[in-house]
């Protein structure tokens, strides 16, 4: 199987398929012991009512009798996975009217500070 590709880039390469002049931008900076990431694209953007519950599991906006239905885990598995690594995922508008996802991550787990320590 091939690798699947990163589940935000997934998500935004489908939502500019009908798009004229697709555009995803990813920008990452660093914040003192923090760093993040915004990824956003110039789609159509995130459907309103899904906003408030997008990160929980089968919610989903891609309809089960269209070209590819989607199960509404995507986001819930990237936020479990994130928030594991002790950081924050959240969703809103792109300045374009697209989708804008903001990753925020340590720098370093404190479990990992303490064994490059000794
Ligand atoms: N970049 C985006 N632009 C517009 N809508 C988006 C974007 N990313 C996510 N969404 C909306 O959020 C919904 C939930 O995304 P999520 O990745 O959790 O599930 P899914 O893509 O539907 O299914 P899958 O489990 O295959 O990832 C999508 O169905 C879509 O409606
Ligand atoms: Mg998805």
């Amino acid at each position: 199987m091939p690798p699947k590709r990163p589940r935000l880039f997934e998500n935004a390469l489908l939502a500019l398929r009908e798009v004229p002049a697709p555009a995803l931008r990813v920008t990452c900076t660093r914040e003192g012991a923090r760093v993040r990431a915004v990824v956003e694209d110039n789609g159509p953007g995130i459907a309103p009512e899904l906003l408030p519950r997008l990160f929980q599991p089968f919610v989903t906006g891609r309809k089960r009798e269209g070209p590819r239905p989607g199960t509404g885990l995507g986001l819930a598995i990237a936020r479990g996975i994130v928030e594991r690594h002790g950081g924050r995922i959240t969703a809103g508008r792109a300045e374009s009217g697209g989708a804008r996802f903001e990753v925020e991550l340590p720098r370093a787990q404190t479990v990992m500070a303490a064994a490059s320590l000794g």
